[in-house]
């Protein structure tokens, strides 16, 4: 397909832009659709995506790390972006040149912050997350209102939004999460009597975006859902989702193999009877999981080839012995449709004893993208 490769995913940012405004539509005009690009766009590439995500309507983007809040200053973005997560205080320097909006949660960072930013004259946006029932980032509901007003009180620092996040928002029973939702409703309230102020205010994922309609706020933070996937295992999506890759491949040998052959490392498959096998170049060093040895399969002339043996690091062996006129270079579909067939991300998931967000978040740079809108290849990023 491009010259010298062999194993690519196909990103299709019409895909992208399908989701992010199918979102944008179920939350209306009054809510911000922040886009969750965290982790390289959930392994679809962060600046392609958040190019795209940004020319369907959101109008935000978050991220979990500083230095992924930098790779999208760096490709040219200009929208806000949070960095969800925890960033040092020796990081204070970088997320004011950056311009990056992060999430405090210790008055140490926020103090070095301040002090950085009035050394440079400029103001920062900042948020601040409360932990509402994750255990995990985020200052508890009790310290809430303390912080935050001495937030509001340092110099150089615009106290922008609040948010939380919820632990169970894509469980078919939303009880935890609605009281997740009250405990952040108190916090809200229990800050604004106090004098605090903060525009922004959102909490709800891609689950909670579709299904808790009372947790919009004024800005939601999907991510599973703007790459196609399925929020949820309880419940199907409520707004038509297009998945947005497919990882696809060449083959690299065809090859008959006589009854009793051991295939792959550790002989785990022995072949029963004559067998045409395919050569995948795929493995776990492209981020296909091992766990699909024996388990898997692929899509060769829009029929399922299953996997025999061992995933290795760089490629495995597909039976196609029932598939007619194999031939080496023919396309194979990892991930995504292939004639009348799919292999979907949540398939995939399942096999692996997984969820669907580490099936495409494994991929990794080894397997080039390649961008498409209408059809056509807008963008490739391969490592030569
Ligand atoms: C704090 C936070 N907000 C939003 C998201 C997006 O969640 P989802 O991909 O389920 O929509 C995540 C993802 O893990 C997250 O950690």
């Amino acid at each position: 397909m491009l010259p010298g490769i062999v194993t690519w995913a196909e990103i299709d940012l019409d895909a992208i832009a399908h989701n992010v405004s199918a979102y944008k539509r179920h939350v209306g005009p009054n809510v911000e659709v922040m886009a969750v690009v965290k982790a390289n766009a959930y392994g679809h590439g962060a600046l392609p995506v958040a190019r795209a995500a940004l020319l369907a309507g959101a109008t935000r983007l978050a991220v979990h790390r500083l230095i992924e809040g930098v790779e999208l200053r760096q490709g040219g973005i200009d929208a806000p972006i949070l960095v969800m997560g925890y960033t040092p205080s020796s990081g204070a320097e970088m997320v004011v040149s950056w311009r990056l909006t992060p999430s405090l949660m210790t008055i140490e960072f926020a103090q070095a912050l301040s002090a950085r930013a009035s050394d440079l004259d400029v103001t920062v946006p900042v948020h601040v997350k409360v932990d509402t029932g994750m255990s995990r980032y985020g200052l508890m509901p009790a310290e809430a209102t303390s912080f935050l007003l001495a937030v509001q009180k340092l110099p150089g620092l615009h106290l922008e939004g609040l948010f939380t996040h919820f632990a169970t928002a894509d469980w078919a029973d939303l009880t935890h999460a609605q009281g997740q939702l009250g405990v952040f409703t108190e916090v809200i309230q229990a800050a604004r009597s106090a004098g605090v102020r903060f525009p922004v205010i959102h909490a709800a994922n891609s689950a909670a975006t579709m299904h808790l309609p009372e947790a919009h706020f004024n800005a939601v933070r999907p991510g599973i859902g703007l790459y196609g996937l399925d929020p949820s295992s309880e419940w199907p999506p409520v707004f038509e989702l297009r998945p947005a890759l497919a990882l696809k491949s060449l083959v690299s040998r065809v090859r008959q193999l006589p009854a009793g052959a051991g295939v792959s490392y550790g002989r785990t498959f022995i072949t029963q009877k004559p067998t045409l096998a395919a050569l995948v170049p795929v493995g776990y060093g492209d981020g296909y999981h091992r766990i699909l040895s024996n388990r898997g399969s692929v899509l060769i002339h829009g029929q399922r080839a299953p996997i025999l043996g061992r995933v290795c690091m760089d490629q495995f062996v597909v039976d196609v012995s029932h598939i007619s006129g194999v031939q080496q270079d023919d396309e194979v579909v990892i991930l995504g449709p292939q004639e009348d067939e799919r292999i979907s991300a949540e398939e995939v998931a399942g096999l692996a004893s997984t969820i669907n967000y580490e099936v495409t978040t494994s991929l990794l740079p080894r397997v080039a993208r390649v961008y498409t809108r209408g059809g056509e290849v807008t963008e490739v990023e391969a490592l030569a």
